[in-house]
């Protein structure tokens, strides 16, 4: 019998068994723990309670490590491609040199949006944020594909992954274009998958695009580094929307618009919009870094804090040193890098940060590269989304092969009123 937690309720003790992860990571399991004694737990946001065991991403918040399925983030940053690191989440080891040929060409194949996606985009209004056309385009994705709807069915599982990843990329440019006026661009099969995707971003009929080698890298090093993060809210969306036996797309839907928050992977736009304003409005660091520790006012530091890490996000140092390189190579010039610097500087010798143990996350550096190749600031959650997606994928699958499947049910804790009557309207 491994360790036990023992729980006095009254003069009732019981004991509760408790997992070890491979890290060492310890939990009490306490799937038994109302039916032994009628208590349940209670956890607002849950800050203290695994939902699953899980053996795709491990992170250490103490110490700032990423792992997915046991290689450090570091290196998969600097020797993997993104869709070589999709097919590592969601199959589970990294690919033989045929198997991700196949993944590849499968995935080249699938570009493509079905003639009547026009008539769905037409739909939208111009201005629609392209989360909001993403999410919407992915749930009708259900609609195209009545034929691949079954989560337990492989085959039909295996055909809507790479649907799913080839064309979110497509989609998402499509509403690009669609808020700018411009005709569409097709998928072009010679191009590899960023390529691809800044093809139909950056391209127009009127002329051949030429990718840049350099954004292209930086793209592709940008989707890694978002590609899987274990519990976050739009993964734990994705679980608590996939146990219901709903279709992968509609997981995914409701997965992108978990992530649409400002407080998740919004973020990555509004500390844009926070570096534009302080540029904007001439302000310095420190004044807004004063600003966001006041309690009254509602901006916060964005891309600073995060639910886990509680050290350096490795992705921003990562990314960090990205924009450094990506804009010198490309001779561009970014004011949004110096005063996010300078931002970062005043934060990390702030009393009121460093008690707090807030740190620069994934989305504080990110938006400088999105801004420097040209994307404007409404896409980049949906370019989180592309990158995220292989790990939303990569989960929803570990919660349908989990032995332990059940449908997600969390309980409460009622405060309301106890029993009251009915009263007629004329006596209210
Ligand atoms: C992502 O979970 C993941 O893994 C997410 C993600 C992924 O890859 O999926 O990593 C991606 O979502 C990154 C986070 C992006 N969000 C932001 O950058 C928004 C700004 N950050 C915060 O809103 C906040 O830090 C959260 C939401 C990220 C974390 O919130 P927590 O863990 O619930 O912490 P909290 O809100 O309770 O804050 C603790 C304290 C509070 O002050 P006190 O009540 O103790 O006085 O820290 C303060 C907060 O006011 N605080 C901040 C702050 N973040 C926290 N104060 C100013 N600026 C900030 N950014």
């Amino acid at each position: 019998m491994g360790e036990v937690a023992e729980i006095r309720l009254g003069d009732k003790t019981i004991e509760l068994p408790v997992v070890v992860g491979s890290e060492g990571e310890h939990a009490i399991d306490i799937s038994k723990l109302r039916a032994q004694t009628g208590y349940i737990t209670l956890d607002p946001g849950y800050a203290n309670s695994g939902s699953c065991e899980s053996a795709i991403t491990f992170i250490n918040g103490e110490e700032g490590i990423l792992r997915y399925r046991g290689i450090p983030i570091e290196q998969l940053a600097d020797k993997a491609s993104f869709l070589e690191v999709a097919y590592l989440l969601i199959y589970g080891t990294l690919p033989k040199r045929e198997e991700l040929e196949g993944f590849t060409e499968s995935i080249r194949r699938h570009t493509m949006l079905h003639v009547d996606f026009t008539k769905v985009f037409t739909a939208l209004p111009k201005d629609a944020h392209p989360m909001a056309a993403c999410s919407a385009t992915v749930g009708a994705m259900a609609t195209f594909y009545p034929d691949s709807l079954d989560p337990r069915d492989p085959s039909q599982v295996e055909v809507s992954i790479h649907r799913l990843i080839a064309k979110l990329p497509t989609l998402a440019a499509r509403a690009y274009k669609h808020s700018v006026g411009q005709p569409s661009m097709y998928p072009k099969n010679e191009l590899n998958y960023v390529g691809n995707f800044l093809h139909m971003m950056f391209g127009n009929p009127c002329e051949e695009y030429e990718v840049d080698a350099v954004i292209s890298k930086a793209l592709d090093l940008l989707f890694i580094l978002h590609a899987d993060h274990e519990q976050n809210c739009s993964t734990s969306t994705m679980r608590l929307v996939g146990s219901s036996m709903v279709n992968l797309f509609g997981a995914v839907s409701a997965a992108i618009n978990a992530l649409w928050g400002p407080l998740h992977g919004g973020a990555n736009q509004a500390v844009i919009e926070m570096l534009a304003e302080i540029r904007d409005e001439g302000m310095t660091g420190r004044q807004f870094v004063e600003r966001a520790k006041t309690k009254d006012d509602t901006s916060r530091l964005m891309g600073f804090g995060h639910r886990v890490y509680k050290n350096f996000d490795p992705r921003a140092k990562i990314i960090k040193k990205a924009c450094f390189d990506v804009l010198n190579q490309l001779g561009v010039h970014s004011q949004m890098l110096e005063i996010a610097v300078e931002l970062e500087e005043i934060a990390l010798k702030d009393e009121y940060f460093v008690e707090r143990k807030l740190y620069p996350n994934v989305d504080f550096y990110s938006g400088v590269i999105y801004n420097a190749i040209g994307t404007p600031s409404n896409m980049f959650t949906a370019l989180f989304a592309i990158g995220r997606l292989p790990g939303w994928i990569a989960q929803w699958r570990e919660l349908h092969q989990d032995p332990t499947f059940k449908i997600g049910r969390p309980r409460q804790v009622y405060t309301g009123p106890t029993e009251t009557s009915f009263v007629p309207i004329d006596k209210r």
